[in-house]
């Protein structure tokens, strides 16, 4: 089939680094002899023909900006089988050859369902929990840890002013990873991820082993998805704050993670995974995500992206323990 149109949309949770994505698919689709259309507000926008033309000139002044100039949106309907033909329907009414779905996991699977509708489509890896298959590195991740490891960088000279232990944490949803490397950047005491369990004590014995060794303060980051949150250890360590030493604080860094200026990192790595989606496109490539692995630009079908949870490398687990 030869391309005239092509879609692009954001969706789920947003990351520094999509307008990047954006204005690569846009100005490599227009180089390709494209024309392109931008869809509003993620799977929503499909369902309710929210569309807009995008030339050169529309993508321009958004590369150093946050958030995704497209909006983006958690839309229920697209999870049904009626939405799903709604949205085909209108891509076919539009004239809209084939679809780029910048996002996270979620989205994917939407990406996965247009495909098993037969609707032409390439994914785009950008989430900052790094939780997706088919890319080792995914956009918005290096925006999201330097901003948590700039917290903790801030929050360590607090703590060692007031002799505290601080429990940061950090966004992921499900996965470790965020938490794992802002603990090894920022030099915690420990970190707390959901892919290994552990008890409150084991943090309690921690924080008093920082204190009876003379430490200024014990930073523990934690993982929003871990077993158990920063709210939960706070209230635990409430009634047993006399034998830990250090007195506690915590510190939910949230969706701070998530807005502002993406890094010269997630810029670049935006740019190439977009230019990526459109030759994936013109060499007739559909139904995968277009990623990062080894450094080098890889496909992985949709079906493999969606039914494989990615592994966290937990030799990086050890180490940080080591480097405490
Ligand atoms: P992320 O892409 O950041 O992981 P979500 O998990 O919130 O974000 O998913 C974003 C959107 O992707 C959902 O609101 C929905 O529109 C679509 N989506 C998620 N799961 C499915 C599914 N099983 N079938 C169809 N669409 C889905
Ligand atoms: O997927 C990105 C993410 O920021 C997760 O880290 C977090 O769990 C979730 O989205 C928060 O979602 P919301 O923006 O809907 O609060």
């Amino acid at each position: 089939m030869k391309i005239k149109k092509v879609g692009v949309l954001t969706s789920g949770g947003d990351a520094p680094g999509m307008n990047a994505a954006i204005r690569s698919v846009v100005r490599t689709g227009i180089h390709r002899g494209w024309e392109m259309v931008g869809v509003r507000n993620g799977y929503q926008g499909l369902i309710s023909e929210n569309y807009v033309n995008l030339g050169v000139r529309d993508v321009g002044g958004i590369l150093d900006k946050g958030g995704t100039m497209l909006g983006s949106a958690r839309c229920l309907e697209f999870k049904t089988e009626e939405g799903q033909r709604k949205a085909v329907r209108n891509l076919n009414k539009h004239g809209i050859d084939a679809m780029v779905v910048i996002g996270g996991n979620g989205s994917q699977t939407g990406s996965l369902k247009l495909h098993q509708h037969d609707f032409p489509v390439v994914g785009v890896a950008s989430t900052i929990d790094n939780d997706l298959t088919g890319s080792d590195i995914t956009i918005g991740v290096d925006t999201a840890l330097n901003i948590a490891l700039e917290a903790v960088d801030r929050l360590k000279t607090t703590a060692s002013s007031h002799q505290r232990a601080f429990l940061i944490e950090v966004m992921g949803r499900d996965c470790g990873y965020l938490a794992l490397m802002a603990a090894i950047a920022g030099g915690a005491e420990q970190v707390l991820i959901p892919e290994v369990d552990f008890e409150p004590e084991d943090v309690a014995e921690t924080i008093s082993k920082a204190y009876n060794k003379g430490k200024e303060h014990a930073i523990i980051v934690v993982a929003e998805g871990a077993k158990y949150n920063a709210e939960r250890l706070k209230e635990y360590f409430a009634e047993n704050k006399d034998r830990l030493g250090f007195s506690i604080r915590a510190s939910i860094l949230g969706h701070i993670q998530r807005g502002g200026r993406p890094t010269a990192y997630d810029r670049t790595l935006a740019s190439r995974l977009g230019a990526g989606a459109t030759a994936a496109l013109e060499r007739g490539e559909t139904g995968v995500l277009v990623g990062m692995k080894k450094s080098e630009l890889a496909t992985t079908p949709l079906e493999e992206v969606c039914s494989t949870k990615k592994p966290l490398d937990l030799e990086l687990f050890e180490l940080q323990r080591i480097l405490d």
